[in-house]
């Protein structure tokens, strides 16, 4: 888990939508305590540490030494007590929990004494806080009158970062690869209004499928608006009709870089450019790192990222299962439905389902903008202000 991005939703009852709050950090995670975040400016050659904390336009100075889901929790449990019924409340809280650095209050880490693994013990304590927050804001939902309209939506953004006391098994791969460890989020909805409650879904959703669902259920439309990539799903979460979603683009980057440690595999960004498969030069180069989900079917193309299976510290006496696969090997096909772990690849048995999916990549390769990653401005620097923010 990393990201944790908790939706609540009230649905609309004609009123226009409710003011938008800003509480936390810009860059892309922090620290708990301290909220300051330190970032290597490529083009300075400085590695800059300064505040990444604002409370609405505002640098926040004063919450040194608050633990942040407190605080997130706290600011969001005022807005709920604060709220006019009739009025819809759209609150949005994506904060890190559960994510490095693994800090977390000492007496949460207690009940996990027996757990040996460091990292693992401080996850679990995170773990154990989160869901006191979770538990908080769905107290004050019900305290404050709100929760029979509302939806709740608790969602991770990624797989688990196995270098930091995360864990997928048995799936394989971890956080940053297109293995299923690493692109299958968990979650759940919670809600008064759900045609029907305690079910498991195994239809296929993406994260653009949330837009349009929500802003469907808030009493919007998305006409007029640009070609959406997201379906609304929400008949398939409340009634479980089959998702009308059938085909899901993990990712194609050209530039695709993975300089984690992946115990005995070299840290490769690209691999060796040997013609040795029968796709090379067909309908998509299959050097790339890229993956597409068609119903049951998965390929992967290029180096997925770290590629191995590792079972959590306390099942087996081993970090890691290596991959069996021949490190030049570019392209693998899974009934992913039947074999979620990955562990048996189909492409030479169903040729005609590799040749469909690599013309369905290209397809979005050929349509897709360049993959470009700039070097930080210089002027973005901090050292002035002390606290990172806009600068043009
Ligand atoms: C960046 O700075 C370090 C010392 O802080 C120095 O060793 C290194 O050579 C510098 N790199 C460049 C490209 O200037
Ligand atoms: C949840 O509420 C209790 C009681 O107010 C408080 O002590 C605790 O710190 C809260 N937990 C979180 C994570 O906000
Ligand atoms: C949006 O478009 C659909 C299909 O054309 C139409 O049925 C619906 O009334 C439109 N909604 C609004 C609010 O314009
Ligand atoms: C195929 O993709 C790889 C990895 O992105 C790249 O290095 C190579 O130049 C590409 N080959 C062609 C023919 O475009
Ligand atoms: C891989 O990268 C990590 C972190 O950058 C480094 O510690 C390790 O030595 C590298 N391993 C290899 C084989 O290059
Ligand atoms: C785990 O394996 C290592 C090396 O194979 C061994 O030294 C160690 O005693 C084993 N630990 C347990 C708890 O089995």
């Amino acid at each position: 888990m990393s990201i944790v991005q908790i939706v609540l939703l009230q649905k609309s009852r004609g009123a226009r939508c409710a003011s938008l709050v800003l509480t936390g950090y810009l860059l892309g995670s922090e620290d708990y305590y301290s909220h300051d975040r330190c970032v290597l400016i490529k083009t300075k050659n400085i590695t800059r540490c300064a505040l990444d904390f604002r409370d609405g336009e505002e640098v926040a100075t004063g919450f040194k030494n608050v633990y942040s889901t407190n605080l997130f929790t706290e600011r969001a449990i005022d807005l709920i007590a604060n709220h006019r019924a009739e009025k819809p409340l759209f609150l949005y809280l994506a904060f890190q929990s559960v994510h490095e650095p693994l800090e977390v209050p000492e007496a949460y880490m207690k009940p996990y004494s027996s757990i040996k693994d460091v990292k693992r013990r401080h996850y679990a304590g995170m773990v154990t806080l989160m869901d006191e927050a979770v538990g908080n804001l769905t107290d004050a939902l019900k305290r404050y009158g709100l929760w029979d309209n509302t939806i709740l939506v608790f969602s991770t953004d990624n797989g688990g970062q196995t270098l930091a006391g995360g864990n997928n098994w048995p799936l394989r791969g971890r956080k940053w690869t297109l293995w299923e460890g690493g692109v299958r989020g968990v979650g759940f909805v919670a809600s008064p209004l759900l045609k029907q409650k305690g079910v498991e879904s195994h239809e296929l959703i993406h994260i653009s499928d949330w837009l349009p669902t929500l802003v469907h259920l808030a009493g919007g439309h998305t006409n007029g608006t640009k070609p959406l990539d997201g379906f609304d799903v929400w008949k398939t979460i409340s009634e479980g009709r089959p998702s009308p979603r059938v085909e899901l683009l993990h990712n194609i980057d050209p530039l695709f870089v993975d300089d984690f440690p992946c115990l005995g595999i070299d840290n490769r960004t690209t691999l060796p450019q040997s013609k040795s498969s029968p796709w090379d030069d067909t309908l998509f180069n299959i050097s790339m790192h890229a993956a597409i989900r068609h119903g049951k079917w998965k390929l992967l193309t290029g180096y997925p990222g770290c590629s191995h299976w590792f079972p959590p510290p306390s099942l087996f006496n081993e970090s890691k299962i290596q991959s069996p696969d021949p490190p030049t090997k570019r392209l693998w096909l899974f009934n992913i439905v039947r074999d979620p772990e990955e562990k048996n690849d189909l492409s030479e048995k169903y040729p005609h389902v590799v040749e469909k999916l690599l013309s369905r990549l290209q397809y979005y390769y050929k349509r897709s903008v360049p993959v470009f990653y700039p070097d930080e401005d210089p002027h973005c620097d901090p050292a002035a202000t002390g606290a990172w923010g806009p600068w043009a």
